[in-house]
């Protein structure tokens, strides 16, 4: 039996302490300690350096590639995401606020994997077997192949999973684990380290993909340490606003597929329900010949998606500190578009207030979608109405020049495919013209100022 000896080590500087501190005496930093188990492992000799695993460099062309064959999860949705379905020997984190759905996606996807006939493990620290039954009862996920196990202690899940033999394991949540090494409580973020480094190192080398569910802290963080992220072969984290039914799982990092990848759900009573074609929904309630409504083509990983912008400019009642708010994209950029839109297009907003929504409640953090909600600014400033059937598409640079932005032409033709008659798109573009699908026109264009005599002509 190895024998482990616990300590305390600093985050900031590495310094090694037996007993937990509130402020590290060699660094000074706060609040850095966080307790790790030292492992002396059997057959490993400090005084002699020797190992009795011996590590073994082969040159690349000679190394076996064990099959990378997939499971698909039986969700179209989740497998866009992980890049066409769970990998043997995988580690998958799905991160995301408590209640947005993480278990009743992991519960759907258990139900249609076991219903292939492979055998799967769900371990919960949160919820009884009969809960869990209840709730798979509502998805439709129920199968004889579907082993369900509330347990807490790590050591005693890997032997279940050694009784069990699944070919897909699901632990729900890792905050809730802990490990016999450390003394700590579940959740602490020593023990969330050590046990997710546990799992991985028991998990390759069974070659058994895991997904491990984690909650994500107010800040927005895994609860528990960042480096966690390192760890795993996959962060996945599951965003939305819980008072809208739409919910995107998004793909932060994948060794087993591309990133920035989307996939798009639907909550609703009998579990999530994946939406093909998101653009068609997200426009479903635009409002037609509404000021301050411009629709733009966000790109996530390989889908465009078209979705509206809101903007509502009103003379502010709070002399020198109008409000400024925004849902759905950064602060930030939003601040500096008013500052562009007034330097560059002579808009007058300093004693406005400001309010920009991206309808549907999701999430956009690429620039692409600068020209539209500077357009949806401008159109709700001057009350004048964007005609519906433009898209508008590019980044806004500090001298108000309309910039270029990747994948313009798989954008161009998501809008024609949903009908839209023009674009207007960055003018760098305008030599791969022939490019262009038939149905649609393409104003390519400099500058904001020239953007705005073209829409509200
Ligand atoms: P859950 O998967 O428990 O969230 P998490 O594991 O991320 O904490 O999701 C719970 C929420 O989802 C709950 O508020 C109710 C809602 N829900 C539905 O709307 N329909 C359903 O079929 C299910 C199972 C849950
Ligand atoms: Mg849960």
């Amino acid at each position: 039996m190895p024998k482990n000896t616990v300590v305390h080590v600093c985050q900031s500087c590495g310094h090694q302490i037996p007993k937990w501190l509130g402020r590290c005496p060699e660094c000074g930093e706060w609040n850095t300690f966080v307790e790790e188990s030292i492992r002396h492992l059997p057959g490993r000799s400090r005084r002699e350096g020797k190992t009795t695993k011996k590590a073994n460099p082969a040159p690349i062309n000679q190394i076996e590639v064990i099959d990378a064959a997939r499971i698909p999860t039986g969700i179209g949705e989740f497998d866009r995401v992980l890049g066409g379905g769970l990998v043997g020997g995988a580690l998958v984190l799905l991160g995301g606020d408590p209640g947005i759905g993480k278990s009743t996606l992991v519960l759907q996807c258990m139900g249609a994997i076991s219903k292939t006939g492979k055998k799967v493990l769900y371990v919960s620290g949160e919820e009884s077997p009969p809960q869990i039954k209840m709730r798979a009862e509502r998805l439709d996920a129920l199968s004889d192949n579907l082993i369900v196990c509330s347990e807490i202690c790590i050591e005693e899940i890997l032997r279940v999973v050694d009784c069990v033999k699944p070919r897909v394991l699901v632990l729900d949540s890792i905050q809730t684990f802990f490990t016999q090494d450390l003394p700590s409580a579940p959740g602490s973020v020593g023990q969330v380290r050590e046990v997710a480094f546990k799992i991985f190192q028991e998990i390759k080398a069974r070659s058994l993909p895991v997904l491990l569910i984690g909650h994500v802290t107010k800040e927005g963080s895994l609860a528990g340490p960042k480096t966690l992220e390192h760890i795993v072969d996959t962060v996945v984290y599951f965003e939305g606003e819980r008072t809208h039914s739409y919910r995107v799982l998004r793909a932060i990092k994948n060794r087993y597929g591309s990133t920035p990848e989307t996939g798009v759900f639907e909550m609703g009573s009998d579990g999530l329900r994946s939406v093909d074609n998101p653009s068609e929904i997200f426009l479903s309630e635009r409002p037609e010949n509404a000021p301050g409504s411009a629709i733009v083509c966000n790109m996530e990983g390989t889908r465009p998606l078209l979705v509206e912008v809101q903007a509502l400019v009103s003379p502010s009642s709070n002399v020198g500190m109008p409000r400024r708010m925004v849902a759905g994209i950064e602060y930030n950029r939003m601040s500096l578009l008013i500052a562009i839109l007034e330097k560059r297009a002579g808009l007058h907003l300093q004693s406005e207030d400001i309010f920009v929504n991206i309808a549907g409640g999701i999430k956009i953090t690429e620039p692409g979608v600068d020209l539209g909600s500077a357009a949806a600014i401008a159109g709700s400033f001057h009350n004048k109405v964007i005609d519906p059937g433009i898209v508008l598409i590019g980044e806004i640079g500090l001298t108000g020049e309309v910039r270029s932005i990747m994948q313009l032409e798989a954008r161009i033709l998501e809008a024609q495919r949903l009908g839209f008659k023009t674009c207007i798109a960055p003018h760098s573009a305008n030599k791969s013209k022939d490019l262009v699908p038939e149905g649609i026109d393409v104003h390519y264009v400099k500058s904001i100022q020239q953007t705005f005599d073209i829409i509200f002509d």
